[in-house]
């Protein structure tokens, strides 16, 4: 039996923002039980939900050295669905109303998880074969590893591997401003984990991990080129024999749209009449007109650049004054697009409606009730949102990158096959034509669009395939 342990700054149902915690919360429920025991280590954030930490037990604490002395760990745990959780405490670190804050706070807060992490593992007595580690958070767990622990026997079989889930976020500051950075030996700073002048964990991980993988086949390719490389491409190439990518699945038993409590009406396989309820449903909730013949458009984000909004934006009148089209935008984020999708809301009030926030419950409404779903990211390393969107047969128009372009198989009307639409360049004119493309099936080939909706929910993307690459990949190390 394999020890896998997943260290990582969110996991489902405990601590969400986005993808991250998906995947987290559910790739570990799939793998092999016979021959993994894998587990979660996460920080105890102040702010996970009080019902959630009442499912908390304390396991033990201590002090552990750190450059600032003595500093305190609790250890907690929890066991949901089969899998065991466990959480780093110390509210020094883990406080305020959200996971993430200024650079500078969270550069150093996630130093000091890493260091807790490996610092915990005799303390649960968890000999991990294998340290999973998640994004630029988790990153430095492989460099503490190598130089505080090589000589350690009870590490000496453990390898790492570090799954990159967006590049563009790569934990930098300035090199001697890390407290828990600063014992490092300094061929470590200033060169390995060294990028532009800055301390870069990210870069340090993918030095130091045994292996690194990414969410899409695409995005790995994309990561090693210049434009989508986000300045670490050179590092990219460098590291390419160990570098592999593993698209994302979601959890089919999380988004189900036959028993999905969230819903008004279920529906699924045949019968998928529940679908024209949820959409009807969904317009009365959010103020929308109830008409049926409306091409319902959802989008379910966070609110940045990365997720194409400024395109949205530029095509919104336009859309709205040439197609019978609605929007529902649920997300939060960066100021510029919530005001946009608020205006947008109040001046077509029962056509558009923005829901500024983040919702679990309205998330589901969207995916069940819409007839489409928008995702025109500029830079996609997976993407679950159309994911889900297909499982409720809500069918995605995406921009044709990383794992947007792996999962979303463009229509074709002359074989009748596709799971959705998709466009090539990130370009306004060039996404409108293509939601054009789609409004004229929706209107006017509704057969072919309920075949379509039906391919969607039948494709399969779930965990279940996807997990067995991780298995192969774990065997290997
Ligand atoms: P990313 O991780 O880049 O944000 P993904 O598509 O991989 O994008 O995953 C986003 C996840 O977060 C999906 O499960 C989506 O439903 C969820 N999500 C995003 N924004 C919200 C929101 N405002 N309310 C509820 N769920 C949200
Ligand atoms: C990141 C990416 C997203 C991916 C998610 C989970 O947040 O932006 O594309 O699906 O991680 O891997």
């Amino acid at each position: 039996m394999k020890k896998i342990l997943f260290a990582a700054s969110e996991g489902n149902p405990f601590i969400k923002t986005g993808g991250l915690a998906d995947v987290v919360g559910a790739l570990p429920k799939y793998l092999d039980k016979g021959k993994f025991d894998v587990r979660v280590i996460l920080p105890k954030y102040l702010c996970i939900p009080q019902e959630i930490r009442q499912k908390m037990s304390h396991v033990t604490e201590f002090y552990a050295d750190m450059p600032r002395g003595k500093e305190y760990i609790g250890i907690d745990k929890a066991k949901v669905e089969g899998i065991t959780y466990y959480f780093i405490d110390n509210e020094h670190y883990f406080a305020g109303d959200s996971p993430y804050h200024e650079v500078f706070e969270d550069v150093n807060k996630f130093a000091f998880y890493s260091r807790a992490v490996l610092a915990s593992l005799s303390k649960i007595r968890f000999r991990a074969d294998i340290i999973h580690c998640h994004d630029w958070q988790a990153a430095l767990i492989p460099v503490f590893l190598k130089e505080f622990y090589g000589q350690d026997p009870y590490f000496q079989k453990t390898k790492t591997i570090l799954t990159i889930h967006n590049q563009k976020f790569q934990g930098r500051w300035k090199i001697d401003d890390i407290e828990n950075c600063r014992d490092l030996p300094p061929d470590c700073r200033y060169r390995a984990m060294e990028a532009y002048h800055e301390t870069n964990f990210l870069k340090a991980g993918i030095l130091y991990a045994d292996r690194v993988t990414t969410v899409s086949a695409t995005y790995a390719q994309e990561i090693q080129s210049q434009a989508g490389g986000e300045g670490l491409d050179g590092v990219m190439r460098k590291v390419a024999d160990k570098l592999s990518g593993i698209v994302n699945g979601i959890d089919n038993e999380e988004y189900n749209p036959m028993t999905d409590p969230m819903l008004p009406a279920s529906f699924g396989g045949k019968r998928i009449s529940g679908k024209k309820k949820d959409k009807k449903e969904l317009q009365r909730e959010l103020g929308l007109r109830e008409d049926n013949s409306a091409m319902l458009i959802g989008i379910v984000s966070r609110l940045t650049e990365q997720k194409g909004f400024d395109l949205v934006n530029q095509i919104m009148e336009e859309m709205l004054n040439t197609m019978n089209v609605q929007v529902a935008i649920l997300g939060t984020g960066e100021e510029r697009y919530q005001e946009s999708f608020r205006y947008f809301g109040q001046k077509y009030a029962d056509r558009v409606s923005a829901t500024i926030g983040y919702s679990e419950e309205c998330a589901h409404k969207i995916y069940g009730g819409a007839d489409a779903f928008l995702m025109p990211s500029q830079f996609e390393p997976c993407g679950l949102s159309q994911l889900i969107s297909m499982r409720y047969g809500t069918v995605p128009i995406v921009r044709e990158t990383g794992g947007l372009k792996d999962t979303v198989e463009a229509y074709n009307e002359i074989w009748q096959t596709g799971t959705g639409f998709s466009f090539a360049n990130y370009d306004a004119g060039e996404m409108l034509m293509i939601i054009r493309y789609a409004y004229d099936v929706f209107q006017n080939h509704p057969k072919e669009w309920r075949m379509m909706m039906k391919r969607c929910m039948k494709a399969d993307h779930s965990w279940q395939s996807s997990a067995g690459n991780y298995e192969k990949l774990y065997q290997e190390l």
